[in-house]
């Protein structure tokens, strides 16, 4: 994949957040998700690729848009599979919190995992504790790990998990091991993302969180240096299926950063929908402009590059989503 398309693939996170940005905390969450996806699907249109959607908003009866299967771009190489959330955390967005973000992820055709729409297990470090931790080590072993990797004591270690009452259990080993946690209301692939940049503040993410987000933070943690482990978690019989039809006979098995987005040719971008702890939201300045803050990332070659846009919305129509 060349590497102009790293740049492409930013302006359709950008559009996407653009339109959904105005629907913050005004608690309609599909109003915005309907925004940021007509959005990412119009300027879709305009990227030099033969895309297919692996991870989307759902299967092609139940999502108008975006879903699983459908082609995206111009038709022309290179041919590869996309992951796209357009707005990764509605109920953030609906009510104003933090990280919200539009996310997309591009890699060569047969990259990405195709995961279905269901849990994961995730264990997601930075660069320094890459290859230390893992999904079936006790959680106090991962933790001591991470305080050893990034020269720590495992007190100043942050651990971020999901604000569920499934991973109570989680909470309580790591309050026994005495390490800090950040409780996020939703949002775990900025969660996994802010693992591996320090002045985030935190050092590990536990917990079970959507199977779709799992390779999309993969995809971003490749092009970091960083590791996400994940184990599919169906909860029924049509689930189990899902899995067997994507050559996941195992169910037990962990799925390494390889299983979830294969090789380093892989492109990751995101634009803060609202402020989180790595990407501004976006703000509006008067009625014409507004800003963005992306962060767009090679695997490959390992750049990554904080871009802050001001766009003319005089010049630029926004779906609102109604
Ligand atoms: P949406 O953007 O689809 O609302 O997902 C937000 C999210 O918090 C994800 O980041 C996370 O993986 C998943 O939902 C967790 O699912 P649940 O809310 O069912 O615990």
């Amino acid at each position: 994949m060349d590497r102009e398309l790293a740049l492409e693939i930013v302006r359709v996170t950008e559009m996407a957040a653009l339109s959904c940005a105005r629907w913050m905390g005004r608690g309609r969450k599909y109003e915005a998700d309907g925004a940021a996806t007509s959005a990412m699907r119009a300027m879709f249109d305009t990227v030099q690729m033969d895309g297919t959607v692996v991870i989307g908003e759902g299967e092609m009866d139940e999502a108008p848009m975006l879903y699983i299967g459908e082609k995206l771009g111009t038709g022309v190489p290179p041919e590869v599979d996309v992951a796209v959330d357009p707005l990764e955390g509605t109920n953030i967005l609906a009510k104003g919190l933090w990280n919200a973000m539009s996310v997309v992820a591009v890699a060569p055709k047969g990259s990405l995992l195709h995961a279905p729409d269901m849990y994961m297990d995730k264990i997601a470090v930075g660069p320094k504790a890459r290859g230390r931790v893992h999904l079936d080590a006790t959680i106090a072993e991962n933790l001591r790990a991470v305080a050893e990797a990034t020269d720590k004591d495992i007190s100043d270690v942050v651990a971020v998990i999901l604000d569920r009452p499934r991973h109570q259990h989680i909470i309580e080993q790591v309050r026994a091991a005495g390490a800090r946690i950040k409780l996020i209301s939703d949002g775990d692939v900025a969660g996994a993302l802010n693992t591996a940049f320090a002045e985030t503040g935190v050092d590990i993410l536990f917990g079970q969180g959507g199977a779709p987000e799992g390779v999309l933070a993969a995809a971003a943690l490749k092009c970091l240096g960083g590791e996400l482990q994940g184990r599919l978690l169906p909860e029924n019989e049509e689930q189990r299926k899902r899995c067997w039809s994507m050559g996941i006979t195992d169910l037990n098995r962990v799925l390494t950063m390889d299983d979830l987005v294969r090789g380093d040719d892989v492109i990751f971008a995101a634009t803060g929908v609202t402020d989180g702890e790595l990407l501004r939201g976006v703000r509006f300045i008067g009625k014409a402009r507004a800003k963005t803050h992306s962060l767009v990332m090679r695997a490959k070659t390992g750049t990554m590059r904080f871009i802050e846009a001001i766009h003319d919305l005089t010049r630029k129509q926004l779906p609102d989503g109604e």
